[in-house]
């Protein structure tokens, strides 16, 4: 049996200082599984895809492939050898079209020339593996992000490979995208290739996976074919015990005065006319489909777009101003959805991070008090759960999930008055999303008012105390949450139904 297995790795450890992010951990995939591999935030999941894929190498431990020994140096040499990542941030070029994108960086030649049918012809052929009808005539910047991400399986597929690692490939998705998504992983699986496939989406295991792998800690705690799993039981495994998640009560927020006015508000053609009011305290839900306008809301809200129609004021606080400095001092932020771009400062400390929003408030006559700096992120990275070796440990050396907390946590301590949360629960596993859930209700109680935008639909059922859909740029009224239910809720994201009070 070993002789097929095309990818093998025992006994691996990783170090990183401070951390072991990998101990002893044996790990093996065959041709045509699909292999979930699951854990918490900072479980080691990512670090074992960088060594599988020649990004990093093993402190100790063996690879071998189809039987045979083999030490990456670089992602180059684990090419060689069949094995391909599809990673989190794509690479890709936006003004590149489709086809020279699946063939960037060996370009097919004829007589010194790049040879553009060629290089059609292997669009049209790889895509046609990946059974998606996308034009490879089209510039990247045309595509949806699911798209986009087909595309860039698309071009690891053009290369062949034996084995395909994909680092949470849904994370940027919305939920209506990923069934493509899953059942494209499904077909290359059933053409041989072996997958291994990240994800914090239990349901998508459910639906995509053949069997299962959970890390915690950095150790292995099991392997075991899906079937002889049940949700609850993965759940266990990875956090080593049962996770609390209970509904929070929704409040009642009529009668607090309002401290934001959405008047009217168009935006570039694409949301028309939307109005509301937002209560201290209440915890709002805008629902809708990527594309529906969600996010630009929000950003407008923040002063990073101007109001080009209609118009926004901060109850009796004043005025809104499309200057993101003026509304943050009025007690107004947002918590991008990307935050890899807009988030984080990856050279800087977590506890640097964390404070970034409130230097006002930790500085001295332009001297930064560091201990209070150090209080105040101590206070947060224990709230959180934020798992870091140190405070001072640059967020580029965080896990994913733990980025985001980061993020999550800088904007808590400055938003006084409105709290605009993007995408709160991306990439976090599933202790964490109940944690970030049960600090949005402490933060709206001390009277902070929040808007959440979540691709994940359940969880507004979970937080929010009314909710608002959003459809083909038209916004619903507002629903109480206390009306709706899951299936309510679905018919209305989907624009039916506009009969629900
Ligand atoms: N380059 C690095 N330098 C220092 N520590 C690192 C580095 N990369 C990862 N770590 C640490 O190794 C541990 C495992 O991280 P890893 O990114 O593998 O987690 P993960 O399971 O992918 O988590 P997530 O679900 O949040 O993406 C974490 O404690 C992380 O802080
Ligand atoms: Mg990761």
């Amino acid at each position: 049996m070993t002789e097929q297995t095309p990818l093998r790795l025992e006994h691996i450890y990783k170090f990183y200082p401070g951390v072991t992010a990998l101990e002893d951990v044996d790990f093996a995939v065959e041709a045509g599984e699909v292999r979930a591999l699951l854990g918490k935030n900072g479980a080691g999941k990512s670090t074992l895809i960088r060594l599988a894929c020649g990004l990093e190498r093993p402190d100790k431990g063996s690879i071998t492939i189809h039987g045979k020994p083999v030490e990456f140096k670089n992602p180059a040499d684990a090419r060689a050898f069949g094995i391909e990542i599809v990673s989190q941030e794509l690479n890709l070029v936006p003004w590149l079209d489709v086809a020279e994108n699946i063939s960037l960086g060996r370009y097919p030649k004829r007589f010194g020339r790049i040879d553009y049918k060629a290089m059609r012809r292997a669009a049209i052929e790889s895509l046609a593996r990946l059974d998606v009808e996308i034009d490879p005539s089209l510039p990247l910047s045309r595509l949806s992000p699911a798209q986009q991400q087909l595309v860039e399986i698309a071009k690891a597929l053009s290369k062949q490979p034996s084995v395909l690692l994909l680092d949470e490939p849904t994370s940027s998705l919305p939920l209506t995208e990923v069934s493509a998504l899953l059942t494209t992983v499904k077909r290359i699986a059933s053409q041989g290739v072996a997958i291994i496939y990240v994800s914090h989406r239990l349901s998508e295991i459910a639906e995509v996976a053949h069997s299962v792998t959970v890390l915690r800690n950095g150790k292995l705690v099991s392997t075991a074919p899906l079937s002889e799993l049940t949700e609850q039981m993965i759940v266990n495994q990875m956090v080593g015990g049962a996770v609390e998640h209970s509904e929070i009560e929704p409040r009642e927020f009529a009668t607090a005065p309002v401290v934001l006015h959405v008047d009217d508000l168009t935006i570039k053609q694409r949301i028309e006319h939307v109005s509301f009011d937002l209560h201290q305290g209440e915890v709002l839900g805008l629902a809708g489909l990527l594309g529906t306008g969600r996010s630009e809301i929000l950003r407008t809200i923040a002063g990073f777009e101007p109001v080009e129609h209609g118009r926004i004021t901060l109850g009796n606080a004043g005025d809104h101003r499309a200057n993101v400095r003026y509304m943050i001092a009025r007690g107004v932020a947002l918590t991008p959805e990307n935050r890899r771009d807009e988030g984080i400062i990856p050279r800087l400390g977590v506890h640097e991070n964390l404070a970034l929003g409130r230097w006002n408030e930790l500085t001295r006559r332009g001297l930064i008090s560091w201990r209070s700096v150090r209080t105040v992120a101590g206070d947060f990275v224990q709230k959180l759960s934020i798992k870091t070796p140190e405070l001072d440990t640059p967020v580029m050396n965080l896990s994913g999930g733990n980025q985001q907390k980061v993020v999550i946590g800088r904007w808590l301590g400055v938003a006084e008055r409105v709290l605009l949360l993007d995408e709160p629960t991306r990439g976090v596993d599933v202790e964490a999303k109940s944690q970030i859930y049960e600090i949005i209700r402490a933060t709206s109680k001390r009277g902070v008012a929040i808007i959440v935008v979540t691709s994940e639909l359940e969880e507004l059922l979970w937080c929010c105390d009314s909710i608002i859909f959003l459809h083909k740029g038209q916004a619903s009224q507002k629903y109480r949450r206390a009306d709706l239910n899951a299936e309510t809720l679905n018919s209305l994201v989907n624009g039916g139904d506009k009969g629900v009070e």
